[in-house]
């Protein structure tokens, strides 16, 4: 009698805690992890996006992108019947909770684009039918949960909350940042959506901030600006080694070892690209300049970042001999960072088109996002493999730090190559090593 008393508290714990209808609308990086996720949860989930390719392709289970363990956890939901993708805006009216996870791109002049995130709350809006919780997780500037109320206002007159829950999660280890976050940032003024969200939340382990929906949102865009400092930080000091012949290496070590520092985003290199820290800077820069204050350390922080690309070229015409014209250049690596295919933004795009100005004729390798780069990049010859991208090159620029190219056959490429010259982007590849082989290796700020 007393385990079936234990057994029906258990169930009507589990039912109680994790059991929610949930629509995720955007079935992008953010979207379908999310969705995946709370579906293992125990949460009946459905996907929802206006890409009908994209939605086709996940009902297969088929992700449209590259991403780490994502696409075992999908399957595995779509089979239990936990995890529904679909176009139609009607499974928001039976959801309890509605996740909004739709693109914030940034426009031409760095602004904030929203026109996602407004379209999508006026279409939730139009099938709220019984209280809904609107969670936004796009990350967007701290205003806009007021405005999406007022969207939402407009359209019905039942009750609704709108909270705020920003995404923290990494390409490349998203499926794992979303089962083991550092922090989970609860930002809602209402008693219900806090219990709803905490309750949703209640099985991973993490620590909560509750706080107001303004002070989540301004969270995740300090958070992402803090970083972006930290790594403009660091290359600067790198551009000093470079000068003074100091190891930019030690010189992290040593700082990173200081607890109040930390060791993370202390590695000098190209600077940061992604869909994240350029556009949430430009962001916030823009948003500040609305509240009229002149964000110009932040400002300061992205020149930095954007100057880290002319210094790369000048080190690559530099090695050169002063000109890369007619020479041949093997690229390393297109995505913004390894384990994603994800290109926006990516430091390769930008040597890529200087160099291609300048004349030099480029090979291009990488093992995930050469279908993406096709898209953008046409004066380039593609190459699945490093070792043919190598051929006949008289210069291998390593751009993305994926961790074969550490361990690549280098006596090999040395007969491959024209002229044996290694400049190493992330300070990645076995210098002493290279050195040793005959190279002419230069990182940034290294010895
Ligand atoms: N990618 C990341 O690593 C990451 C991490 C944390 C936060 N974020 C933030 O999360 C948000 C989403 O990022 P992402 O990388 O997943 O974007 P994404 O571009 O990969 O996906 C966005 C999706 O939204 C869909 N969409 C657009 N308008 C829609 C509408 N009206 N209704 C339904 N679907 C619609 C698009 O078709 C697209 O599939 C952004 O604000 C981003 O800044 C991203």
């Amino acid at each position: 009698m007393s385990i079936f008393i234990i057994k029906l508290y258990f169930t009507r714990v589990f039912c109680y805690t994790s059991l929610m209808k949930i629509t995720v609308v955007g079935t992008g990086y953010v979207g379908v992890v999310t969705a995946a996720v709370f579906a293992k949860l125990g949460n009946q989930v459905w996907g929802l996006d206006v890409d009908e390719r994209k939605i086709s392709a996940l009902k297969l289970g088929q992700i449209p992108f590259f991403e780490p363990g994502l696409a075992e956890l999908v399957k595995g939901q779509l089979k239990k019947g936990k995890l529904k993708f679909t176009t139609d805006y009607s499974c928001v009216v039976s959801s309890e909770v509605v996740f909004i996870c739709v693109g914030t791109p940034p426009k031409k002049n760095g602004d904030y684009d929203l026109t996602f995130i407004y379209q999508s709350a006026k279409q939730v809006a139009m099938r709220i039918k019984k209280y809904t919780l609107v969670v936004i997780k796009s990350t967007v500037p701290p205003t806009t949960g007021k405005k999406v109320e007022e969207i939402i206002k407009a359209e019905t007159q039942l009750p609704f909350d709108v909270a705020s829950c920003p995404e923290f999660l990494r390409e490349g280890s998203a499926v794992w940042d979303s089962f083991h976050p550092a922090r989970i940032v609860i930002g809602t003024e209402s008693k219900k959506a806090k219990e709803l969200l905490a309750k949703l939340h209640q099985p991973i382990k993490a620590t909560r901030v509750f706080c107001d929906v303004v002070s989540a949102q301004l969270t995740k865009y300090a958070a992402n600006a803090f970083l972006a400092t930290k790594i403009s930080f660091i290359n600067s000091i790198a551009f000093l080694c470079d000068k003074i012949g100091a190891d930019i290496q030690k010189v992290s070590e040593g700082l990173g070892l200081d607890p109040r520092i930390g060791r993370s985003f202390l590695q000098a290199g190209l600077g940061y690209g992604g869909s994240c820290f350029p556009k949430d800077t430009w962001a916030l820069i823009s948003f500040a300049k609305r509240q009229n204050y002149d964000f110009a350390f932040l400002q300061q922080v992205d020149q930095i970042n954007k100057s880290q690309i002319d210094y790369f070229v000048q080190k690559v015409e530099r090695l050169l001999a002063g000109n890369v014209r007619g020479k041949t250049i093997s690229i390393l690596g297109l995505s913004f960072k390894p384990e994603t295919d994800d290109i926006r933004e990516a430091r390769s795009l930008p040597i890529i088109a200087k160099l291609l100005q300048k004349g030099a004729k480029i090979q291009v390798t990488d093992p995930k996002a050469i279908n993406n780069a096709k898209k953008v990049l046409t004066k380039v010859k593609f190459f699945q493999s490093p070792y043919e991208a190598l051929k006949g090159s008289e210069a291998l620029l390593l751009i993305t730090d994926w961790d074969h190219y550490a361990k690549l056959d280098f006596s090999k490429i040395k007969k491959l190559m024209k002229r044996p010259i290694v400049i190493d982007g992330r300070n990645f590849l076995p210098a002493q090593k290279l050195k040793k082989l005959g190279f002419t290796y230069e990182g940034i700020g290294t010895r």
